[in-house]
């Protein structure tokens, strides 16, 4: 039904129209307690098999969404209603920006993938905040991902992060350093040891500070060099951080200029994983992202070390019940070989 739909109308609209318009749905889904309540006792996952435990914080199940999707947090609690087990919004930066000039984001239909250049259009950290504080209604696991503002220079960005993080961290369940979007300029140069170390021990000292103490990751981009994913594998356990999202979208392709996700990144993100995985073993959390498609994928990075999964395009492609289903076939993923919880399947072929 869905694919019907997806090649007959929404393949034809412009996709950032498209994607404005499924988050104002949810936006105002999110505002409507019984539907939103109905949808989370029908989609979202229930089953105590299914449940995870990362850095203290309890998820509903392992498939999350990936950022970028709800870049102001507008809509966390109707994503969960749809079967999610976490919600990552962002890229939040400290102070908000209209991102790059439209056209910005590209569908590749046949590729299942999509090339996107928004640079981080977001309404700024203060009205993400005063949106995060009115969230409840349903439980939702909300990860807080914040960037660099384009303006900033890169002699201050660190300054930037931490401003973004005092008042984002004390409202998130964990926050993300995002150092790993292609889309503002300069922004991954932060990934080299040198210029991360000043900045994520700068954010982390805000996250420490915080009333729960909040979770700190990390995300990283495909295209690092393999020595470079395991440099900032020795930092992050160095400066005691969480976790690592791994990854963000690739600049490897001759398309439009901008970062593509989906298919065509699902080799690397799970090259980058396995590499992840043999560094630290299970003395941090990985999180995987980049192109997981069914539940096949999820279970190959669960295996191979990943405590939580993220998608995104996935989702564009798979429909609105995506997430559900996949968790529904997990569960019996789970049960076919006889283990009492996903999280006995964590790193087993790694
Ligand atoms: C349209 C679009 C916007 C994105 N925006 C962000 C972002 O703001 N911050 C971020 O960390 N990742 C962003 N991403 C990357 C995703 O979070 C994810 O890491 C990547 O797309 C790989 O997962 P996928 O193949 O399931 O989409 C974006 C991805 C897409 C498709």
């Amino acid at each position: 039904m869905y694919r019907l739909v997806f090649s007959q109308v929404l393949q034809r609209l412009d996709a950032e129209a498209v994607h404005h318009s499924t988050v104002s749905a949810l936006a105002l889904l999110a505002r409507l307690p019984l539907l939103k309540r109905l949808l989370h006792r029908l989609l979202a996952p229930h089953d105590p098999a299914l449940r995870v435990t990362a850095f203290g914080v309890h998820f509903p199940g392992p498939l999350g969404l990936a950022a970028g999707f709800d870049k102001d947090a507008a809509c966390a609690e109707a994503v969960a209603a749809l079967g999610f087990g976490h919600v990552e919004v962002g890229t939040i930066t400290a102070h908000g920006q209209p991102g790059n000039p439209r056209p910005r984001l590209f569908r590749l239909v046949r590729q299942h993938a999509v090339i996107n250049r928004m640079g981080f259009n977001n309404a700024g950290a203060a009205a993400a905040a005063r949106r995060l504080r009115r969230t409840r209604g349903v439980p939702v696991v909300i990860g807080v991902n914040i960037g660099k503002t384009k303006v900033v220079p890169e002699s201050e960005a660190t300054a930037d992060y931490v401003a973004g993080a005092k008042v984002l961290a004390p409202l998130a369940d964990y926050l993300v350093v995002n150092v790993s979007s292609p889309n503002t300029p300069g922004l991954r140069n932060l990934q080299a040891v040198s210029l991360l170390r000043p900045l994520l021990t700068a954010v982390k000292q805000v996250a420490d500070a915080t009333p729960r103490r909040t979770p700190l990751l990390v995300k990283i981009a495909p295209d690092l060099a393999d020595e470079d994913v395991d440099a900032v594998a020795e930092l992050a356990l160095e400066l005691g951080l969480d976790g690592i999202i791994a990854t963000n979208t690739t600049i490897r392709h001759d398309g439009e200029t901008g970062g593509l996700s989906g298919r065509p990144l699902k080799a690397r993100s799970l090259e980058v994983l396995r590499r992840l995985r043999a560094k630290v073993g299970d003395r941090l959390t990985l999180v995987s992202a980049g192109g997981v498609e069914d539940v096949d994928d999820v279970w190959e990075r669960i295996l191979a070390g990943a405590t939580l999964v993220q998608g995104y395009t996935g989702w564009i492609y798979g429909g609105p019940l995506w997430a559900a289903r996949i968790h529904r076939q997990l569960l019996r993923r789970v049960r076919r070989h006889g283990l009492k919880s996903v999280t006995e399947a964590i790193g087993r072929t790694a």
